[in-house]
């Protein structure tokens, strides 16, 4: 069990882009001493400027362009290869912009980890911020979860929530949205570290000594 005794916990971060989560979950890791590290960063761009703070901080990078594969399984089974060489205790997506196959998670099943850009079950999918004002929602918000093989689906283990002001656009809403992601990533990855994190019959996420799952940005109000 990752985060008991003397371990530490091992992750693997996928990222496609920017990179501000994965950044987000390095920091936290240190600077709140958790008996935790990121043994690698996994791109499925070359061009992810994720990659460059990677390098830059000693941490191991490997890219995958999904392109140089013939097929979905293909880069799976390569990406798979990739990670398990590092022994990892959790795979956590943070921006990483390709559909796993069944096989893949089902591999992973119970450590891959995600963040996605809305209250699921609301909007799972790509422009949740256009969806979310289209729809007229007074909140929005990011959820951490388990991954299954449907896509934007599993079990919750954290939501953080932002309002939707008047004129707001899809950019303005993702960049409140975004310093909330970066609290909620960070304090999923202390409990995984931490070994607090498990499944009940239910599938329903259960975190030892952790009550409040939900979170506010800013929490001094502000709005
Ligand atoms: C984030 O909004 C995340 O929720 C979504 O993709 C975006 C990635 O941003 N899955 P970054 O690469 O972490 O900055």
């Amino acid at each position: 069990m990752p985060g008991t005794n003397s371990c530490r916990c091992r992750f693997v971060v996928l990222v496609s882009g920017r990179g501000s989560n994965m950044r987000a979950i390095v920091q936290t890791l240190r600077e709140r001493e958790l008996p935790a590290e990121v043994c690698a960063v996994v791109s499925s761009s070359p061009r992810a400027a994720a990659l460059g703070w990677a390098r830059e901080q000693g941490i191991a990078t490997e890219v995958l362009p999904h392109q140089d594969y013939a097929s979905r399984e293909l880069f799976d089974a390569a990406l798979a290869q990739a990670i398990e060489a590092y022994r990892p205790d959790y795979v956590l997506l943070a921006g990483f912009m390709r559909v796993l196959t069944t096989g893949f998670v089902e591999r992973f099943n119970g450590r891959l980890v995600n963040i996605h850009p809305s209250l699921l079950p609301s909007f799972p999918g790509l422009h949740t911020h256009q969806q979310a004002l289209a729809m007229g929602v007074q909140w929005h918000g990011c959820t951490v979860h388990f991954v299954t093989p449907v896509l934007d689906h599993g079990p919750i283990i954290a939501q953080g929530v932002v309002p939707v002001l008047a004129g707001d656009t899809p950019a303005d809403l993702a960049d409140r949205l975004l310093q909330v992601e970066h609290r909620v990533y960070g304090e999923v990855v202390g409990w995984l570290a931490r070994g607090q994190v498990t499944l009940d019959a239910m599938q329903r996420v259960q975190v030892r000594g952790v009550a409040n799952r939900s979170f506010i940005l800013p929490s001094d109000g502000g709005y």
